[in-house]
C-alpha cells in the first residue's frame, strides 16, 4: 500500500473509534439519567447505616421506588442530624416533587421545614416523628407505633415473671438515640405496661445508640455494676441486643435463662439467635415502608388526601410460641 494510502486507512480507522466512543458514552449516559424519564421525583433522607433494620428499610425504599417507576435522591445523613438538614435543603434547591425523611432525633427541623412548605413541597414522616407546635409542616407520618411496641416488651415481662414465679425483677434498660422517637416511646410505653406491677424494678437506663458496639459497652458496664443482681435486658433495638449478648456470656451468665432478654425489631440474625434460645422475646418493628411512601408519594403528587398516621401491622415473637414456622425475614 502507498503512504498516501496507509495515513487515509487510519484516519478512517480514528474517526470510526471516535464515534465508537461517543455511541457508547450517548447510550451509557441514557441509562444514568433514566430518572429523568420518571414523572414523579422523591428525595428520601436516611438516619443512617446503624442497624440491619435500617438497611433494610434503606433497600426497601429503593426497591419500591423503582416498582411504583419514582425517580429518587436518597441521601444517607450517617446518623447527623446537620446533614439531613443539608440534604433537605438540597431537595428544595433540586425543586423535587415530594420530600421525605426519617428525623434522627425529634427537635430542631422548624426552619428546614418551614423552607420545604414556603417552597411548596409536601413532607412525609417516615419510620419516626418530630416534635413540633406547628402540625402543618409534615403532611403525615409512616412507621412504627413505638408506643404500642414497648408497651408489648412489657406485658411479655409480666407474662414471664409469672410464669417462673419471680417475686423481684431487676430490669436494666438499653436505649436507643437519645431524643429519637423509639428511644421516648419504647420506653414510655414499656414504663407504662409494667407501672402497676410492684416486682418490677427498672435499676438503670443507658443509652446505647441503636449501636451493636454501644450495646456491648453498655452492658459490660451494666455487668460491672450490678451483676447477679440483673434479672433483665430490656434493649431498644437487635443491634443493641447482639452486642450485649456476648458480654453477658463473658461474665459468666446464660442470657435467655439466667438473664430475660428482650428486644425489638426482628431481623434474621436476632430472630435465628432467639430460636437458639439466647433471647426470649422480639417485638417487631418492620422496616418495610416503601409501599405506604411511594403510594402517599403519588398521592400528594396528585392532590388528594392522604392518611394522617399509618401504622404497619406489627407482631411479638417470644419464647411462648413455635418458632419453627417464622417465614424468613428479609433483612
Ligand atoms: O427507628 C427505628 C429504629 O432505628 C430501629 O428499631 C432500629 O434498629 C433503628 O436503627
Amino acid at each position: 500500500m502507498k503512504l498516501k494510502n496507509i495515513r487515509k486507512a487510519k484516519s478512517v480507522s480514528i474517526i470510526l473509534s471516535i464515534l465508537a466512543i461517543a455511541f457508547l458514552f450517548v447510550s451509557c449516559k441514557k441509562t444514568d439519567t433514566s430518572k429523568d424519564d420518571k414523572d414523579l421525583l422523591l428525595g428520601f433522607s436516611q438516619v443512617g447505616s446503624e442497624s440491619a433494620w435500617r438497611i433494610g428499610n434503606t433497600n426497601d425504599i429503593k426497591e419500591k421506588a423503582d416498582e411504583y417507576n419514582i425517580g429518587l435522591m436518597l441521601e444517607n445523613a450517617n446518623q447527623k442530624q446537620e446533614n439531613q438538614i443539608a440534604a433537605i435543603r438540597r431537595f428544595i434547591a433540586y425543586k423535587v416533587d415530594v420530600i421525605a425523611f426519617s428525623p434522627i432525633v425529634e427537635e430542631g427541623w422548624e426552619n428546614v421545614l418551614t423552607e420545604a412548605k414556603e417552597a411548596g413541597i409536601p413532607v412525609i414522616l417516615v419510620d419516626r416523628d418530630i416534635s413540633s407546635d406547628q402540625s402543618d409542616l409534615t403532611a403525615c407520618k409512616i412507621g412504627a407505633d413505638f408506643y404500642k411496641e414497648g408497651r408489648k416488651a412489657g406485658e411479655y415481662l409480666i407474662r414471664k415473671a409469672d410464669d417462673l414465679k419471680m417475686e423481684d425483677v431487676n430490669i436494666v434498660e438499653i436505649a436507643g438515640t437519645e431524643d429519637s422517637t423509639p428511644m421516648r416511646q419504647r420506653r414510655a410505653g414499656f414504663k407504662a405496661a409494667i407501672a402497676n406491677d410492684k416486682r418490677m424494678h427498672i435499676l438503670k437506663s443507658v443509652d446505647g445508640d441503636f449501636l451493636k458496639s454501644r450495646g456491648a459497652e453498655c452492658m459490660r458496664t451494666l455487668l460491672e455494676e450490678y451483676g447477679d443482681k440483673i434479672d433483665v435486658v430490656y434493649s431498644h433495638n437487635d443491634e443493641m441486643t447482639l452486642g450485649a449478648i456476648p458480654e453477658i456470656e463473658k461474665a459468666g451468665y446464660t442470657p435467655g435463662e439466667d438473664i430475660i432478654i428482650i428486644s425489638i425489631d426482628g431481623g434474621q440474625e436476632a430472630i435465628d439467635v432467639l430460636k437458639s434460645g439466647k433471647i426470649n422475646c422480639i417485638v417487631e418493628c418492620t422496616p418495610k415502608l416503601g409501599k405506604e411512601v411511594m403510594e402517599t408519594v403519588i398521592k400528594l403528587k396528585n392532590g388528594e388526601e392522604v392518611e394522617k398516621v399509618i401504622h404497619p401491622e406489627e407482631e411479638v415473637f417470644s419464647d411462648e410460641q413455635d418458632l419453627s414456622d417464622i417465614a424468613p425475614r428479609g433483612y
